[in-house]
């Protein structure tokens, strides 16, 4: 039974790697992409999702635009780690699919509604604000959603645009805190888990010695955005964070996480978007979110890399 998912996105080369993933996974039924302001502004991140459905030959995959910016605050973005385009490192044509005039809090709402409960799942690969603007327009959505399984956040990890926070969080606290406190059956890919994914040079190699051209195309990106973490954190490859989602979809069994309560720092500035795991339980604060720790690099590698090669 394939699974129906709804990808949120703010690509990003990760993000679009994660989108690739999706669309080359038979487990997988991808209803459709909506977009958020993050790592590029919206009409960006909807520009450049409109790239990757049709690098994978997918014009037919409807793409939404959503929220503009954050629920409460102003946007912030990461051009300094994905480009100004947001899909630096390999050139791809000007999209011809339009973008759908339906807003993608809406697209979200109204597919909930009319699914049948706990058929759909959530997979934001972005900062949160259109995920909670849908939850706090239409709160009856909560009970629909089957899982959201979200790439965000950091604990043990710590943070990456600030040292207390990850980007997605950090860019909207509030939107992450209404979605954590939703009740919703959630997954959290947070930086602990993505920052044992590191990206490689014989990564790269692998891919561009499949001869495939959107493996030539991942390639290129990969190599653009790992310069900017291997600089910053002195190693060898990147974090490659937003397929850690989709393929938690696809093989859980290569992660390991621990059902936890997760808080989220919305007052203070020092610390706003840090994710607060209380990973040893020494509140007596409920289990909110299962917290992945740990994945089997190779396995994970592998299965992209033979995923897109079969796109
Ligand atoms: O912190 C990394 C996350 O922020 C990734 O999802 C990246 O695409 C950006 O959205
Ligand atoms: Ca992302």
């Amino acid at each position: 039974m394939r699974r129906d998912i709804i990808i949120d996105t703010d690509p990003g080369q990760d993000d679009a790697v994660a989108i690739l993933l999706a669309l080359a996974s038979p487990e997988l039924n991808v209803l459709g992409l909506t977009c958020v302001a993050g790592n590029v502004p919206l009409e960006r991140t909807s520009y450049n999702a409109r790239q990757v459905c049709e690098l994978a030959r997918r014009s037919d995959l409807p793409v939404f635009a959503g929220c503009d910016r954050p629920m409460a605050r102003g946007l912030v973005t990461a051009e300094y780690v994905h480009g100004d385009s947001g899909l630096d490192g390999a050139p791809l044509p000007e999209p011809v699919m339009p973008v759908q005039s339906t807003h993608a809090v809406d697209f979200i709402i109204d597919t909930l509604r009319a699914a049948a409960p706990k058929t759909i799942t959530l997979c934001p690969l972005g900062p949160l604000t259109n995920i909670a603007t849908a939850l706090q327009r239409a709160p009856d959505i909560a009970e629909r959603i089957a899982q959201v399984v979200l790439r965000g956040g950091a604990y043990f990890e710590v943070g990456n645009i600030t040292p207390a926070a990850e980007f997605n969080i950090y860019v909207d606290p509030e939107a992450a805190q209404l979605v954590f406190g939703s009740g919703v059956d959630l997954v959290v890919a947070p930086l602990d888990v993505t920052h044992k994914a590191l990206t490689s040079p014989e990564w790269s190699a692998t891919l561009r010695g499949k001869n495939h051209p959107i493996c030539e195309v991942v390639a290129g990106w990969t190599e653009f955005f790992e310069r900017f973490d291997t600089e910053k954190y002195g190693s060898k490859g990147a974090p490659l964070h937003d397929p850690c989602v989709i393929a938690y979809l696809i093989a859980p069994e290569i992660f390991a996480g621990r059902r936890v309560n997760v808080e989220i720092e919305t007052h203070s500035e020092l610390t706003r978007g840090m994710t607060v795991a209380d990973w040893w339980g020494v509140t007596d604060r409920p289990a909110n979110a299962l917290f992945l720790g740990s994945i089997d690099a190779a396995k994970y590698f592998n299965l992209i890399t033979n995923r897109l090669a079969q796109l």
